[in-house]
């Protein structure tokens, strides 16, 4: 599959490493002199100063990047807006900001909140649903753990994507050790079978890098991403 302009970044879990992944892909998408825009639908954890965007911007630079709700408890999206007292923007208004941010740049890349099927929003929308909407436009990178289990969980989540017709671009580890064990070997080498491609693994400790050390190796780190 060549690259499409409107990525969708989910993962296996939440905390898999979904928005490293993020910043090293907009990071080597700005490398090869693309514009990126980078949209988190539901951003938890406020609160706690969580900001996937804000990391993002930190490692990968500065661009466009902006989240379509801010919530302030590190919850779920539907039990941290209830918390807050907010609503919840539909699906459907999401869609059009991303659509729109993909008529002023090469490529969007969009973060989930925890896995594919997390509820969105308060009529069960998930970023499936939004993976629907943005259809042909868009196609879903699922980042995954190394360790034992994933095997499982990125099976299942692949399955899910298969099941509703969305495109996938393929599979990031989103966090790779730096002494993998036997576990992390075999697992990745079952990864690498998948009808899916395995775009590359992000090195554990990355976002300890410094941003200039980010970027200068986030094109190895995802050495499968195509053109
Ligand atoms: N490759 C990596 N290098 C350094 N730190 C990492 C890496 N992957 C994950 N982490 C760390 O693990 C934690 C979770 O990673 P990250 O925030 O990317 O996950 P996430 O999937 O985006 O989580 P969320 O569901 O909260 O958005 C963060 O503290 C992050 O710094
Ligand atoms: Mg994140």
């Amino acid at each position: 599959m060549s690259l499409p302009d409107i990525i969708l970044v989910t993962g296996t879990d939440t905390g898999v490493g979904k928005t490293v992944t993020t910043a090293a892909l907009a990071a080597v998408l700005r490398r090869r002199g693309r514009t990126v825009a980078v949209y988190k639908p539901c951003q938890s954890g406020n609160a706690d100063g969580d900001s996937d965007i804000a990391e993002i911007v930190r490692l990968a630079g500065a661009m466009t990047a902006e989240a379509g709700v801010v919530l302030q408890q590190p919850l779920a999206p539907v039990a941290a807006a209830a918390v807050d007292g907010a609503e919840l923007p539909p699906l459907a208004a999401h869609a059009d900001r991303i659509l729109e941010l993909a008529q002023s740049h090469d490529h969007v890349l969009a973060e989930g909140a925890g896995g594919l099927l997390v509820h969105l929003d308060s009529d069960g929308g998930t970023l499936a649903g939004l993976g629907a909407l943005l259809a042909p436009a868009a196609a879903f990178l699922l980042v995954t753990r190394p360790a034992l289990g994933t095997l499982n969980h990125t099976t299942l989540t692949l399955e899910a994507l298969e099941h509703r017709g969305l495109a996938v671009l393929g599979v990031v580890l989103g966090s790779w050790p730096a002494s993998p064990g036997t576990a992390e070997h075999g697992n990745r080498q079952v990864l690498e079978s998948l009808p899916v491609p395995l775009i590359g693994a992000v090195r554990a400790s990355a976002s300890e890098l410094s941003p200039a050390d980010f970027r200068d190796q986030a094109a190895a780190w995802l050495n499968g991403l195509p053109e």
